[in-house]
Protein backbone atom coordinates (compact mmCIF):
# COMPACT_ATOMS: atom_id res chain seq x y z
CA UNK A 1 0.00 0.00 0.00
CA UNK A 2 1.55 3.43 -0.81
CA UNK A 3 0.06 6.79 -1.35
CA UNK A 4 0.38 10.44 -1.91
CA UNK A 5 0.35 12.86 1.05
CA UNK A 6 1.21 16.54 2.00
CA UNK A 7 2.41 16.80 -1.52
CA UNK A 8 5.15 14.55 -1.05
CA UNK A 9 5.27 11.53 -3.72
CA UNK A 10 5.00 8.28 -2.67
CA UNK A 11 8.52 6.16 -3.58
CA UNK A 12 8.24 5.36 -7.04
CA UNK A 13 8.87 1.53 -6.88
CA UNK A 14 12.43 1.26 -5.00
CA UNK A 15 14.48 4.43 -4.06
CA UNK A 16 18.58 4.52 -3.26
CA UNK A 17 18.66 5.52 0.39
CA UNK A 18 22.31 6.48 2.12
CA UNK A 19 22.58 4.96 6.00
CA UNK A 20 23.14 8.61 7.46
CA UNK A 21 23.94 6.91 10.98
CA UNK A 22 23.99 3.88 12.53
CA UNK A 23 23.48 2.99 16.50
CA UNK A 24 24.72 -0.73 17.45
CA UNK A 25 22.68 -1.78 20.74
CA UNK A 26 24.22 -5.10 20.96
CA UNK A 27 22.54 -7.43 18.12
CA UNK A 28 20.55 -4.29 16.92
CA UNK A 29 21.34 -2.07 14.24
CA UNK A 30 19.64 1.11 14.32
CA UNK A 31 19.35 2.50 10.97
CA UNK A 32 18.53 6.17 10.29
CA UNK A 33 18.67 6.82 6.20
CA UNK A 34 17.86 9.33 3.79
CA UNK A 35 17.16 9.63 0.40
CA UNK A 36 20.09 10.27 -1.87
CA UNK A 37 18.36 12.74 -3.84
CA UNK A 38 17.97 14.91 -0.63
CA UNK A 39 13.96 14.60 -1.25
CA UNK A 40 12.31 14.21 1.43
CA UNK A 41 10.13 10.47 2.03
CA UNK A 42 6.72 10.43 2.08
CA UNK A 43 4.94 10.56 5.36
CA UNK A 44 4.46 7.50 7.70
CA UNK A 45 2.19 6.10 9.98
CA UNK A 46 2.87 4.07 13.09
CA UNK A 47 2.36 0.61 11.94
CA UNK A 48 4.12 0.76 8.85
CA UNK A 49 7.12 -0.84 7.61
CA UNK A 50 9.54 -0.46 4.51
CA UNK A 51 11.36 -2.60 2.39
CA UNK A 52 14.81 -3.00 1.92
CA UNK A 53 16.61 -5.01 -0.69
CA UNK A 54 19.18 -7.43 1.02
CA UNK A 55 21.58 -9.34 -1.00
CA UNK A 56 19.14 -12.45 0.51
CA UNK A 57 16.27 -10.77 -0.90
CA UNK A 58 13.93 -8.21 0.25
CA UNK A 59 12.97 -7.40 4.12
CA UNK A 60 10.41 -5.65 5.85
CA UNK A 61 11.44 -3.62 8.76
CA UNK A 62 9.32 -1.59 10.85
CA UNK A 63 9.71 2.34 11.25
CA UNK A 64 10.22 3.47 14.47
CA UNK A 65 12.08 7.36 14.33
CA UNK A 66 10.27 10.18 15.78
CA UNK A 67 6.91 11.66 13.55
CA UNK A 68 9.26 14.62 13.39
CA UNK A 69 12.69 13.10 12.21
CA UNK A 70 12.64 13.64 8.07
CA UNK A 71 15.05 10.57 8.17
CA UNK A 72 13.26 7.16 8.13
CA UNK A 73 14.79 4.92 11.14
CA UNK A 74 14.37 1.18 11.22
CA UNK A 75 16.26 -1.37 13.53
CA UNK A 76 17.85 -4.81 12.60
CA UNK A 77 18.14 -7.47 14.74
CA UNK A 78 20.90 -9.91 13.36
CA UNK A 79 19.40 -13.37 13.07
CA UNK A 80 22.67 -15.19 12.44
CA UNK A 81 19.65 -18.07 12.86
CA UNK A 82 18.03 -16.35 9.89
CA UNK A 83 17.28 -16.38 6.24
CA UNK A 84 20.87 -14.59 5.59
CA UNK A 85 18.90 -10.79 5.27
CA UNK A 86 19.81 -9.45 8.78
CA UNK A 87 23.26 -11.09 8.62
CA UNK A 88 23.60 -9.05 5.23
CA UNK A 89 22.04 -6.11 6.59
CA UNK A 90 24.61 -5.72 9.84
CA UNK A 91 27.71 -6.62 7.47
CA UNK A 92 26.89 -3.97 4.76
CA UNK A 93 24.24 -1.09 6.29
CA UNK A 94 27.38 1.29 7.25
CA UNK A 95 27.12 4.85 7.74
CA UNK A 96 27.44 6.14 4.27
CA UNK A 97 26.19 2.77 2.03
CA UNK A 98 23.36 2.78 -0.14
CA UNK A 99 20.59 0.51 -0.09
CA UNK A 100 17.44 0.23 -1.85
CA UNK A 101 14.58 1.15 -0.04
CA UNK A 102 10.30 0.88 -0.61
CA UNK A 103 7.33 2.20 0.74
CA UNK A 104 5.69 2.92 3.34
CA UNK A 105 3.48 0.12 3.58
CA UNK A 106 0.50 -0.60 5.89
CA UNK A 107 0.31 -4.18 7.64
CA UNK A 108 -0.52 -2.93 10.75
CA UNK A 109 -2.79 -0.50 10.73
CA UNK A 110 -3.09 2.12 14.20
CA UNK A 111 -6.69 2.90 15.11
CA UNK A 112 -8.31 5.53 17.40
CA UNK A 113 -9.63 4.32 20.67
CA UNK A 114 -9.97 5.98 24.22
CA UNK A 115 -7.32 3.63 25.80
CA UNK A 116 -4.42 1.56 24.50
CA UNK A 117 -2.55 -1.21 26.20
CA UNK A 118 0.53 -2.09 24.10
CA UNK A 119 2.37 -5.36 24.31
CA UNK A 120 5.76 -5.99 22.50
CA UNK A 121 8.11 -8.99 22.58
CA UNK A 122 12.46 -8.02 21.55
CA UNK A 123 12.02 -6.17 18.00
CA UNK A 124 8.58 -5.97 18.19
CA UNK A 125 9.16 -2.84 19.90
CA UNK A 126 9.91 -1.23 16.78
CA UNK A 127 6.44 -1.41 15.32
CA UNK A 128 4.64 -0.74 18.96
CA UNK A 129 7.23 2.30 19.50
CA UNK A 130 5.51 4.70 17.17
CA UNK A 131 2.02 3.67 18.43
CA UNK A 132 3.00 4.90 22.24
CA UNK A 133 4.26 8.09 21.03
CA UNK A 134 0.93 8.50 19.29
CA UNK A 135 -0.93 8.29 21.80
CA UNK A 136 1.25 10.07 23.83
CA UNK A 137 0.77 12.78 21.59
CA UNK A 138 -2.73 12.57 21.58
CA UNK A 139 -3.52 12.51 25.07
CA UNK A 140 -4.76 8.92 25.34
CA UNK A 141 -3.97 6.69 28.25
CA UNK A 142 -1.80 3.91 27.17
CA UNK A 143 0.33 1.07 29.29
CA UNK A 144 3.28 -0.52 27.77
CA UNK A 145 4.05 -4.29 28.77
CA UNK A 146 7.68 -5.03 26.99
CA UNK A 147 9.32 -8.18 27.39
CA UNK A 148 12.84 -8.82 25.97
CA UNK A 149 15.30 -11.63 26.96
CA UNK A 150 18.20 -9.86 29.15
CA UNK A 151 17.53 -6.91 31.45
CA UNK A 152 19.31 -4.26 29.81
CA UNK A 153 18.64 -5.24 26.66
CA UNK A 154 15.29 -3.42 25.88
CA UNK A 155 15.89 -0.91 22.64
CA UNK A 156 14.54 2.70 23.31
CA UNK A 157 14.96 1.71 27.25
CA UNK A 158 15.85 4.99 28.24
CA UNK A 159 12.70 6.43 27.06
CA UNK A 160 10.84 3.64 29.28
CA UNK A 161 12.94 2.83 31.86
CA UNK A 162 11.20 6.03 34.50
CA UNK A 163 7.98 5.67 32.89
CA UNK A 164 5.54 4.27 35.58
CA UNK A 165 3.50 3.32 32.80
CA UNK A 166 5.86 0.62 31.50
CA UNK A 167 6.33 -2.91 32.49
CA UNK A 168 10.23 -3.56 31.51
CA UNK A 169 10.06 -7.24 32.08
CA UNK A 170 13.35 -9.68 31.44
CA UNK A 171 12.53 -13.23 30.48
CA UNK A 172 15.92 -14.01 31.83
CA UNK A 173 15.58 -13.35 34.91
CA UNK A 174 11.99 -13.03 35.42
CA UNK A 175 10.76 -15.87 33.33
CA UNK A 176 7.83 -15.80 31.62
CA UNK A 177 5.81 -13.17 31.43
CA UNK A 178 2.05 -14.10 32.08
CA UNK A 179 -0.34 -12.36 29.57
CA UNK A 180 -3.34 -12.77 31.12
CA UNK A 181 -2.67 -11.45 34.40
CA UNK A 182 -2.38 -8.12 32.40
CA UNK A 183 -5.25 -8.46 30.21
CA UNK A 184 -7.91 -9.88 32.62
CA UNK A 185 -9.90 -7.27 33.75
CA UNK A 186 -9.78 -4.77 30.99
CA UNK A 187 -12.60 -2.84 29.96
CA UNK A 188 -14.10 -3.39 26.18
CA UNK A 189 -12.29 0.72 25.75
CA UNK A 190 -8.69 -0.70 26.00
CA UNK A 191 -7.69 -1.33 22.47
CA UNK A 192 -4.39 -4.20 22.58
CA UNK A 193 -2.01 -4.01 20.06
CA UNK A 194 0.78 -6.63 20.09
CA UNK A 195 3.92 -7.32 18.50
CA UNK A 196 6.22 -9.90 18.74
CA UNK A 197 7.41 -13.38 18.98
CA UNK A 198 5.01 -16.26 17.64
CA UNK A 199 5.27 -17.45 21.27
CA UNK A 200 4.21 -14.45 22.79
CA UNK A 201 1.22 -13.47 20.20
CA UNK A 202 -0.01 -16.99 20.37
CA UNK A 203 -0.42 -16.69 23.73
CA UNK A 204 -2.58 -13.01 23.14
CA UNK A 205 -4.95 -14.61 21.09
CA UNK A 206 -5.44 -17.48 22.90
CA UNK A 207 -6.45 -14.83 25.92
CA UNK A 208 -8.51 -12.81 23.60
CA UNK A 209 -10.20 -15.90 22.47
CA UNK A 210 -11.96 -16.15 26.14
CA UNK A 211 -12.10 -12.32 26.58
CA UNK A 212 -15.05 -11.59 24.74
CA UNK A 213 -14.84 -8.26 23.42
CA UNK A 214 -11.38 -7.44 23.59
CA UNK A 215 -9.87 -5.76 20.81
CA UNK A 216 -6.57 -7.28 19.67
CA UNK A 217 -4.91 -5.98 16.80
CA UNK A 218 -0.84 -8.29 16.49
CA UNK A 219 1.49 -8.22 14.15
CA UNK A 220 4.05 -11.17 13.98
CA UNK A 221 7.65 -11.30 12.47
CA UNK A 222 6.91 -14.38 11.06
CA UNK A 223 3.81 -16.16 10.15
CA UNK A 224 3.12 -20.26 11.19
CA UNK A 225 3.71 -21.02 7.62
CA UNK A 226 3.55 -25.47 9.17
CA UNK A 227 3.16 -27.10 11.71
CA UNK A 228 3.11 -30.26 12.51
CA UNK A 229 -0.73 -31.80 12.31
CA UNK A 230 -0.40 -30.47 8.41
CA UNK A 231 -2.22 -32.43 5.96
CA UNK A 232 -2.79 -32.22 2.07
CA UNK A 233 -4.85 -30.23 0.96
CA UNK A 234 -6.13 -28.53 -3.04
CA UNK A 235 -5.66 -25.42 -4.24
CA UNK A 236 -8.19 -24.84 -6.76
CA UNK A 237 -7.77 -21.78 -9.73
CA UNK A 238 -11.43 -20.87 -10.25
CA UNK A 239 -10.33 -19.33 -13.69
CA UNK A 240 -7.73 -21.21 -15.07
CA UNK A 241 -9.62 -24.50 -13.68
CA UNK A 242 -6.38 -25.96 -12.11
CA UNK A 243 -6.01 -27.73 -9.03
CA UNK A 244 -2.75 -27.61 -7.63
CA UNK A 245 -1.81 -30.35 -4.72
CA UNK A 246 -0.53 -28.71 -1.70
CA UNK A 247 1.74 -31.20 0.74
CA UNK A 248 1.87 -30.92 4.66
CA UNK A 249 5.10 -29.29 5.19
CA UNK A 250 4.94 -26.44 1.73
CA UNK A 251 2.92 -23.45 1.94
CA UNK A 252 0.50 -23.48 -0.76
CA UNK A 253 2.45 -20.34 -2.17
CA UNK A 254 5.67 -22.89 -2.89
CA UNK A 255 3.10 -25.54 -3.98
CA UNK A 256 1.77 -22.73 -6.45
CA UNK A 257 5.17 -21.64 -7.74
CA UNK A 258 6.62 -25.44 -8.34
CA UNK A 259 3.43 -25.56 -10.31
CA UNK A 260 3.80 -22.54 -12.59
CA UNK A 261 1.65 -20.48 -11.12
CA UNK A 262 2.93 -16.92 -10.33
CA UNK A 263 1.62 -14.85 -6.75
CA UNK A 264 3.26 -11.95 -6.14
CA UNK A 265 5.04 -12.04 -2.44
CA UNK A 266 7.42 -10.65 -0.31
CA UNK A 267 7.65 -11.36 3.46
CA UNK A 268 6.56 -14.88 3.28
CA UNK A 269 5.80 -15.05 6.41
CA UNK A 270 2.13 -13.54 6.56
CA UNK A 271 2.94 -10.07 7.12
CA UNK A 272 3.27 -7.87 4.42
CA UNK A 273 -0.33 -8.45 2.43
CA UNK A 274 1.39 -8.71 -1.32
CA UNK A 275 0.50 -12.30 -1.75
CA UNK A 276 -3.52 -11.86 -0.97
CA UNK A 277 -5.37 -14.03 -3.30
CA UNK A 278 -10.01 -13.95 -2.57
CA UNK A 279 -11.20 -17.06 -1.85
CA UNK A 280 -14.29 -18.15 -3.71
CA UNK A 281 -14.98 -21.58 -1.28
CA UNK A 282 -13.61 -23.66 1.54
CA UNK A 283 -12.61 -22.53 4.94
CA UNK A 284 -8.96 -21.18 5.40
CA UNK A 285 -7.21 -21.55 8.21
CA UNK A 286 -5.76 -18.29 8.17
CA UNK A 287 -2.09 -17.97 9.38
CA UNK A 288 -1.34 -14.69 8.73
CA UNK A 289 -1.06 -11.82 11.20
CA UNK A 290 -2.66 -9.48 8.92
CA UNK A 291 -6.39 -9.97 9.39
CA UNK A 292 -8.56 -9.51 12.46
CA UNK A 293 -11.13 -11.91 14.11
CA UNK A 294 -14.04 -10.85 11.72
CA UNK A 295 -11.68 -10.20 8.61
CA UNK A 296 -11.20 -14.05 9.19
CA UNK A 297 -14.48 -14.85 9.61
CA UNK A 298 -15.50 -13.21 6.30
CA UNK A 299 -13.02 -16.26 4.75
CA UNK A 300 -13.14 -13.85 1.90
CA UNK A 301 -9.27 -13.86 1.23
CA UNK A 302 -6.51 -15.65 2.37
CA UNK A 303 -2.41 -15.10 2.06
CA UNK A 304 -1.08 -17.92 0.36
CA UNK A 305 2.49 -17.78 2.03
CA UNK A 306 1.55 -19.12 4.98
CA UNK A 307 -2.49 -20.14 5.30
CA UNK A 308 -4.07 -23.20 4.30
CA UNK A 309 -7.34 -24.92 3.92
CA UNK A 310 -9.26 -26.05 6.95
CA UNK A 311 -10.65 -29.03 4.61
CA UNK A 312 -9.68 -30.74 1.78
CA UNK A 313 -10.04 -27.62 -0.40
CA UNK A 314 -9.73 -24.35 -1.14
CA UNK A 315 -11.10 -22.46 -4.23
CA UNK A 316 -9.31 -19.07 -4.90
CA UNK A 317 -10.12 -16.52 -7.36
CA UNK A 318 -7.07 -17.40 -9.95
S1 LIG B 1 4.10 -12.73 1.00
FE1 LIG B 1 3.77 -11.35 2.62
S2 LIG B 1 1.79 -11.95 3.35
FE2 LIG B 1 2.30 -13.45 1.90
Amino acid sequence: MTRTVDGVAEVPFTVPAIVEERVDRGSIAVLRLRRTDASPWPSWAPGDHVEIETGCGVRQYSLCGAADDPHWTIAVLREPEGRGGSDWLHHHALPGAELMVRGPRTTFPFGTAPEYLFVAGGIGITAIAPMVAQAERDGVPWRLIYSARERGAHLFRERYAVDPRVVLWASESRGRLDLADHLTGLGDEVAVYGCGPTAMLDELHRVAAVRHGLKLRTERFAGVATRDHDRTFSLELARSGRTIRVPAGISALDAASTAGVFIVSSCRSGYCGSCEVAVLSGVVDHRDSILDAAERAENSCMFPCVSRAVGDKVVIDL
